[in-house]
């Protein structure tokens, strides 16, 4: 049976319930779950003795211009998808819990932060890294799950909690996908059935890139050229091949593993994606 936690405190109490037990495996969300969330919770469960998914909204890493106010909540149906799925513990703070009066004190993200969605969305992965830390140091998994559909969040916890020698494992999920192709996100009930269209041939652009690399193409302007004439959304913000391990502009013959990921808004839902080329 899940239980639901709001406080610190009581979260402290019910774990150390939980460790002498073995690992504890640790998913942080935003709520509004779907199968991309269970399939982190799974992940935990195949190899950790205690799942805690905790759903918190972080109003520190939304810009004053994004969704915070309207994020998608519906508390009951999270609960009933974790019961579901055999999480032993939500933890769903308030934002009173987590930020107390008087929060002052950041975790400032290494360059990872820096380039793709860096500059359009000043501040976010700071919230992300304070956010995350805090989480760490309440719950004090032995493993944290992330999904690869946030890729570049994915990079800059994982420097973070190298460079703060925090002790814990970071395992990284393959983004899952509806049966179309797109990623799924909480933001996706934004789209009308129009705009979901349009969204879809955000994948459908990385999967055509994706195969040609496949069949041996590895000149990085050609197969993002590819990927750009297949994208037709409202607004593109950026379509670039990086280096998988440390995000930084892939070379144009590509010899290390890399990632064509790509953000930008369809209507007034900014979507992100991306997909791995694998050079191994
Ligand atoms: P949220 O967007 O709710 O995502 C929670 C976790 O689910 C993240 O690790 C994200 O990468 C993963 N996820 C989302 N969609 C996925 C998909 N289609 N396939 C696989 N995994 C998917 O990311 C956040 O929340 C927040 O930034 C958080 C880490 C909780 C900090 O506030």
């Amino acid at each position: 049976v899940v239980r639901t936690i709001k406080t610190v405190r009581e979260l402290r109490r019910a774990l150390a319930g939980h460790k002498p037990n073995g690992r504890v495996g640790f998913v942080p969300t935003m709520g509004y779950l779907h199968d991309g969330h269970l399939a982190l919770v799974k992940a935990s469960r195949a190899r950790c003795n205690t799942t805690v998914v905790s759903i918190f909204v972080n109003p520190a890493q939304f810009g004053p211009k994004e969704d915070l106010s309207v994020y998608p909540r519906d508390f009951p149906r999270d609960e009933r998808l974790c019961r579901e799925a055999d999480v032993d513990i939500i933890f769903a703070p308030g934002a009173e819990e987590v930020y107390r009066s008087g929060f002052d004190t950041f975790v400032e993200p290494g360059a990872p932060a820096q380039p793709l969605c860096g500059p359009f969305r000043p501040g976010h992965f700071r919230g992300v890294t304070t956010v995350v830390c805090k989480l760490f140091n309440m719950v004090q998994p032995d493993l944290a799950f992330f999904g690869q559909k946030d890729f570049q969040q994915c990079a800059v916890v994982r420097r973070m909690v190298t460079d703060l020698n925090l002790p814990i494992e970071i395992v990284t999920v393959p983004t899952v996908r509806d049966p179309d192709g797109l990623a799924m996100s909480s933001r996706n009930r934004y789209l009308s059935a129009p705009e979901r269209s349009s969204a879809l041939s955000i994948s459908r652009g990385l999967f055509a890139a994706k195969a040609v690399f496949q069949a041996g193409e590895r000149d990085s302007i050609r197969l993002l050229s590819l990927a750009r004439q297949t994208i037709e959304i409202d607004e593109l913000q950026y379509l670039e091949i990086v280096d998988a391990e440390t995000l930084t502009p892939a070379t144009s013959e590509l010899t290390r593993p890399a990632a064509i990921c790509v953000a930008g808004y369809v209507g007034s839902t900014r979507l992100i994606d991306n997909i791995l080329l694998d050079t191994t």
